[in-house]
């Protein structure tokens, strides 16, 4: 039986934002025999980072909670103020309010300001809004001389950048970014880093971000994930589960003796 997922809320109003997501009793098995099982909340003006080792079920868990996959078992459920049940699957407006930024996000074979802006066309926004927009968006990832640049021509620094830039446009009630600086140099990885803590960190925006980089999960983060073997372990706040974690896993990841 495919997982169901429920949206409270009334989608027709604008400023009717996401407040919570709520996974609960997950279940999403593949054919090699892993399977995530995990329930989980997220509230608004927190960030959240998920750390874990490969094959932990993170980029699973966020698909799942961004809408873009089905659990076998279980429901996802979006909430805000007000509680009407609609299906999100089918709600192009509500799935519009949540975006999911992959590892490496595909650009279009277009220029860095048309990769911005396609989001915004596509949600019928103005000409001089989108201009507006755009070049805001820019400007805060850095790349406002770029913007006439074909975006294969970038640096896969400056094309993390430039997708951070498209979701950020887009001004989401949630953002889920998925190993935003996996492969980057230092230099990269500081720039991304700023960007998540001036513009997103503060935005009272649902987010999460899964990391590898666990200075990073510390630096950033209101509230860290463990995940392990398709199982949250813990959920803690970063100076804690640093310095002691609870569980033998999260010792041994955090102690890097699994990784
Ligand atoms: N679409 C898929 N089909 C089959 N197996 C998958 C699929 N996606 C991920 N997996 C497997 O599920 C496990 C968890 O994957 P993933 O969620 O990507 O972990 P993480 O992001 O923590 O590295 C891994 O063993 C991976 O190989
Ligand atoms: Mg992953």
């Amino acid at each position: 039986m495919a997982g169901s997922i429920t949206v409270c809320c009334l989608p027709e109003l604008e400023n009717n934002m996401i407040e919570k997501i709520e996974a609960c009793n997950i279940i999403k098995r593949y054919n090699s025999g892993f399977a995530l099982e995990c329930s989980l909340s997220l509230q608004k003006g927190v960030l959240y980072t998920i750390v874990g080792p490969n094959g932990s079920g993170k980029s699973t868990l966020l698909k799942i909670m961004g809408l873009l996959d089905r659990p076998d078992s279980g429901s996802v459920t979006y909430l805000n103020k007000d509680s009407s049940v609609l299906n999100p699957q089918n709600d192009i407006h509500l799935r519009r309010k949540v975006v999911l930024v992959p590892t490496r996000a595909a650009l279009f074979n277009e220029t860095v300001f048309d990769n911005v802006a396609y989001g915004l066309r596509l949600r019928k926004a103005g000409r001089k809004a989108i201009e507006g927009k755009v070049m805001k968006s820019l400007n805060e990832v850095g790349l406002t001389r770029h913007k006439d640049a074909h975006a294969y021509e970038l640096s896969s620094g400056e094309a993390q950048r430039l997708a951070l830039a498209r979701a950020l446009v887009l001004d989401p009630d949630a953002l889920l970014l998925d190993e935003p600086t996996a492969s980057l140099d230092p230099d990269s990885t500081r720039l991304i880093e700023d960007i998540i803590m001036k513009k997103v960190r503060n935005s009272g925006k649902i987010t999460v971000m899964v990391t590898h980089n666990l200075n990073q999960a510390k630096a950033l983060a209101d509230s860290v994930i463990f995940m392990y073997k398709g199982k949250i372990m813990e959920l803690a706040d970063p100076d804690v589960f640093f310095s002691k974690p609870a569980t033998e896993s999260a010792q041994q990841f955090v102690f890097g003796e699994i990784y």
